[in-house]
């Protein structure tokens, strides 16, 4: 099959639109800068006509593109030959409802469900998006690839690096990411860069880099990226036997999620796979919300495209002339200039979305929470338990609507934080451990 007609990259700028094809390495449009997008001649590609033809892959697991909980979605990323495509087992992830932390949210039983990326190959959704990304890597034949990074993207970027054969650099805020996190950036043998500044300072380098020196870039800037995660959407769907939930709630650090979820749903629902788009949540934490004050308090929309850029610069100098830097135990969301913030617009758009943000105190014992009733997470992931909390008490969000939130990353990624509550005896749920002299006796008392 010629796939070359198939998809194409468009930029997302109404008054541009300009088009490539798939065959070049574009971070950003060449003609105007703005962000770009893959794009499909849907009518070139055979689409399965209902979503429940997918389960059907689950009979073949022994072909690895079958395995992937990405790949078995293959017809809708269809950008690129299988000769190309790269997986290391990624998605096998799973939606757990879970009753306890419905009643920790004021949820009915029955209704909330947990979407566990942190099950896969490096710990975080990101491997959605890199065995996307790298299939791309791999069809324009690049050598050597670099990424910005609060922690999960270093880590799979290296993973899959190291998988591939790709010369790989991975730039980090120095102090600003969690140990699980560096310790595997190392393990996978990329040269990690340690900038003395935050993820904005990084991601800006890493563009500047990745250009000056023609490194394949893995960052949400990648619209191959983005495709990939569009799948945790489609895995959210199988595992509610191919319905919708009425919302989706994620957390928002440079936005690459939202965006890509947002994709998700109007591409299914133009193909009349399903027939209603859910409502979507992005959470931020409170020392990291840009997104929560330009759409609540600037009243910054997506406006067909038509996005007022002067909120958004006038916003950013507002910041630097703070000398602002955002600081959460969130390390992962700790990003003040989400690079997709555009297409994260039309995303809430799409999805008639809502955002919040949460205290860091919110967020720890939403960890705990999910920690104690199921199977944990790291911090930013349970921003998504601690903003649907506070969604229900507004009453935004009913009680027995059915809400998938998406815990991104896994709990081992960031143990300090975990320690520091329990020990420190930080939230409501802390669970301390208890000191004891080397006595037998003296252990029998402290059993409880
Ligand atoms: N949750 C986790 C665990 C993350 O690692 C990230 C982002 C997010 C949520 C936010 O997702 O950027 O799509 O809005 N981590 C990036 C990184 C920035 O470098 O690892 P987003």
């Amino acid at each position: 099959m010629d796939i070359s007609n198939n998809a194409f990259q468009k930029c997302i700028n109404p008054d541009c639109g300009a088009e490539f094809d798939c065959g070049q390495a574009l971070f950003k449009c060449p003609e105007c800068e703005e962000l770009l997008d893959a794009r499909y001649n849907w009518e070139k590609i055979e689409v399965p006509g209902k979503l429940d033809e997918f389960a059907k892959r689950w009979a073949e697991r022994a072909n690895p593109l079958d395995f992937s909980g990405v790949w078995r979605f293959r017809e809708l990323l269809n950008f690129c030959h299988d000769q190309y495509k790269v997986t290391i087992g990624e998605g096998q992830t799973i939606l757990q409802q879970n009753d306890a932390v419905a009643e920790f949210t004021d949820v009915k039983s029955g209704r909330l469900y947990l979407q566990y990326e942190g099950l896969n190959p490096s710990g975080s959704f990101k491997d959605n998006g890199m065995a996307a990304a790298f299939s791309h890597a791999k069809m324009v034949a690049a050598g050597s690839c670099a990424c910005a990074s609060t922690g999960n993207t270093s880590a799979s970027v290296a993973l899959y690096a190291h998988h591939c054969g790709l010369k790989c650099t991975v730039f980090i805020g120095s102090g600003r990411i969690a140990f699980g996190k560096l310790s595997q950036a190392m393990d996978y043998g990329a040269q990690t860069i340690q900038i003395l500044g935050d993820f904005d300072d990084c991601m800006r380098q890493v563009q500047d880099v990745c250009t000056k020196l023609g490194l394949y870039l893995l960052n949400s800037l990648n619209p191959f990226r983005l495709e990939g995660q569009k799948t945790i959407m489609y895995r959210i769907i199988e595992g509610l036997g191919w319905e919708v939930p009425d919302w989706i709630i994620v957390p928002g650090g440079n936005l690459g999620n939202s965006s890509a979820f947002g994709k998700a749903f109007y591409e299914l629902k133009q193909l009349g796979l399903i027939k209603q788009i859910p409502r979507m949540a992005i959470i931020n934490a409170t020392g990291a919300d840009t997104l929560t004050d330009l759409i609540n308090n600037k009243k910054l929309t997506w406006n067909n495209g038509n996005v007022d850029q002067k909120i958004i610069d006038n916003y950013y100098a507002g910041l630097t002339a703070r000398n602002f830097s955002p600081h959460t135990c969130a390390s992962a969301i700790e990003i003040s200039r989400p690079v997709n913030l555009k297409k994260c617009l039309r995303a809430i758009d799409i999805c008639n979305g809502v955002v919040r943000a949460v205290t860091d105190e919110e967020i720890l014992d939403a960890k705990a929470t999910i920690g104690r009733h199921g199977l944990g997470c790291e911090p930013a992931s349970a921003a998504t338990i601690a903003g649907l909390r506070n969604l229900r008490i507004e009453g935004v969000i009913g009680a027995d609507e059915r809400i998938a939130c998406v815990l991104t990353g896994h709990p081992l990624k960031d143990p300090n934080v975990t320690v520091n509550y329990h020990k420190e005896k930080q939230g409501k749920f802390s669970n301390p451990p208890t000191e004891a002299p080397n006595d037998f006796d003296e252990i029998i008392k402290l059993i409880k």
